[in-house]
């Protein structure tokens, strides 16, 4: 499996697959499918200060080749996820990354402090998504002042890496990354794109929350251009997701200057789809003759 290592800041990755942040819950129901130590990574539902109950139901909607949601972080908590989940997960030799979100800088540094210390959390993802709404409906994600802000705040209190997850619903991802970059270790990319589908019947929204993220197949050109771009400008490794539902995919993303990638919607059509994968990359590297992944890292924009 030696093709497929990759060292990235506090990530030892087996291979560069990984469940993405709230299509995974803590692993147990994936567990029954296949050995969980066979993934180079979890990324774990998001952690917040206390537990949350998340957004009134129909809070999910199919769309062509994508689904919206709008769960709205509901999880049991930190303390809960320190307790149960986190120790439930040390019988997998697979390291944890935690996603952290909150809704001020105070509460993702209250659960970055807590959550970092834990043996199996070997990195954080900052969820920088959601609304900052004590004062004036700020969006971490969206400010590349406050974002940078935010991460300095977490990194100061960390125990591990920490990874901050880009939201597309930017005009300049570059701007975001490098002003995150300055004190982030990596970046991760990209969360759900903002988007709305209306019933056939009642021609009114059929997601309570008005609004959901959109994911899957139909984002993967958005994500991988991003990628691209955001590869070329900063010096931090990247883990990508967005639409991975095939090996290509994974190449491509890799190509486009990813270390790494995360696969989320496609582990709900099937939840086999992270060890499949495993299994194919290395017919993969024997069919085109590549020694290790990264030896394609970057290729799309290496001696253009
Ligand atoms: C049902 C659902 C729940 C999600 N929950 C989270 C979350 O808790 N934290 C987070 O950072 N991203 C969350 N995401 C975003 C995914 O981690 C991922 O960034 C996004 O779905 C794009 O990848 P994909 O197209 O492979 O699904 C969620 C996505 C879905 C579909």
């Amino acid at each position: 499996m030696s093709r497929l290592n990759i060292n990235i800041p506090g990530l030892s990755l087996k291979n560069p697959i990984i469940p993405a942040s709230g299509c995974f819950a803590f692993g147990q129901e994936y567990s029954q499918y296949y050995n969980l130590s066979k993934l180079g990574a979890i990324m774990i539902k998001a952690a917040t200060d206390q537990s949350r109950f998340g957004n009134p139901t129909p809070r999910v909607a199919e769309t062509p080749s994508g689904m919206l949601n709008a769960i709205g972080l509901q999880n049991p908590g930190v303390d809960h996820i320190l307790e149960h989940e986190l120790p439930w997960l040390e019988q997998y030799d697979v390291p944890i990354i935690a996603n952290v979100a909150g809704t001020m800088v105070e509460d993702y540094v209250e659960v970055a402090q807590k959550i970092s210390k834990a043996p199996n959390v070997h990195a954080l993802e900052l969820n920088i998504s959601c609304p900052n709404v004590k004062e004036g409906g700020i969006q971490f994600g969206t400010d590349p002042t406050v974002a940078s802000e935010l991460t300095k705040a977490v990194k100061a209190v960390s125990s591990v890496p920490v990874y901050v997850k880009l939201s597309p619903n930017v005009t300049d991802i570059v701007e975001m990354a490098t002003a995150i970059a300055d004190h982030a270790d990596g970046l991760t990319m990209i969360n759900t794109l903002v988007g709305m589908e209306l019933d056939r019947k009642t021609g009114k929204p059929i997601i309570a929350n008005i609004t959901g993220g959109l994911s899957g197949p139909a984002i993967k050109p958005v994500a991988l251009r991003m990628v691209y771009q955001v590869a070329q400008a900063v010096n931090i490794p990247i883990i990508a997701m967005g639409g991975i539902h095939r090996t290509q995919d994974v190449i491509d993303f890799i190509s486009a200057g990813a270390s790494a990638v995360a696969i989320g919607t496609a582990n709900f059509q099937n939840p086999m789809i992270c060890s499949d994968i495993i299994d194919e990359l290395p017919n993969y590297l024997d069919e085109h003759g590549i020694d290790h992944i990264l030896d394609i890292k970057g290729r799309a924009f290496k001696n253009r």
